[in-house]
């Protein structure tokens, strides 16, 4: 079975008997959609992010929560108090069927229009959550308005990459995926932002589904390129 299929597979067996069911699943679809040297650059990423926001106080808000990869690290390894937020009901709710209550709050809402009052969060994070939200100016320029710093996981493509860049942005996705255009966004709309951790990787388009035809896990890449995974900082 293609990773696809098994990502497919998981889903299901998590739907059905809920996520302890399907972990190892999930970890052997991983493995097959995923190169070796990807999976090491992202969960690096990810560790860098929780080595950072450990560090802080108050409440954290995961923006674009997804699965809640980021979320069950967050929760794991620090003692904050945290806010998973997505705009999709359905994959908050498998979240929460997943990890529970007690210290994570649930709130469903686009990233474009947080229910937060001006400044009042600590700390925004969030795991290749900003690159999935159409809009990217008006997305930076909320994340401004309610949050004081923001440490994200993310991934540049090159510059001259015309056929990945013209793939997102068929989806009103390519607003953050070159370096210069990411940057020159969050220099805009009121952001201080640095680039920590990179590690450049060879990505390859993700498999499709022999099962479900039509049924893939990534968008991008559409053509494999070399991306760089990063955390980025904003204060
Ligand atoms: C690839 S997932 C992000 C991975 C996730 N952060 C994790 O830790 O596993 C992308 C998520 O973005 C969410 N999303 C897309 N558009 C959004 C929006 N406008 N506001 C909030 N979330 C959005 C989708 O529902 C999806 O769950």
């Amino acid at each position: 079975m293609n990773g696809a299929d098994l990502f497919l597979r998981a889903s299901v067996l998590e739907e059905r008997n809920g996520f302890d069911a399907a972990r190892e699943t999930y970890e052997l679809a991983d493995e097959r959609v995923y190169s070796a040297e990807v999976r090491l650059a992202r969960d690096e990423a990810l560790d860098r992010v929780v080595e950072l926001v450990g560090a802080g106080d108050g409440t954290v808000v995961d923006v674009a929560t997804g699965r809640g990869t980021l979320l069950e690290r967050l929760l794991r390894a620090t003692r904050r108090p945290l806010v998973a937020t997505d705009v999709s009901e359905t994959v908050l709710a498998r979240v929460r069927a997943r990890i529970g209550m007690a210290r994570v709050e649930y709130v469903v809402a686009d990233a474009r229009a947080l229910p937060f009052d001006d400044g009042s969060i600590p700390t925004l994070v969030s795991h290749v959550g900003l690159a999935n939200v159409p809009d990217a100016a008006r997305l930076l320029r909320e994340l401004r308005r309610v949050g004081r710093e923001l440490v994200t996981t993310h991934v540049f493509y090159p510059e001259d990459d015309a056929e990945n860049l013209r793939a997102a942005g068929e989806h009103g996705l390519e607003g953050l995926l070159s370096r210069s255009d990411a940057v020159g966004a969050f220099d805009e709309t009121g952001w201080q932002v640095e680039v920590d951790h990179e590690r450049e990787v060879l990505a390859e388009p993700t498999p499709v589904s022999e099962l479900i035809p039509g049924v893939g896990i990534d968008a991008l890449p559409v053509a494999a390129t070399r991306v760089t995974w990063c955390v980025l900082v904003a204060r």
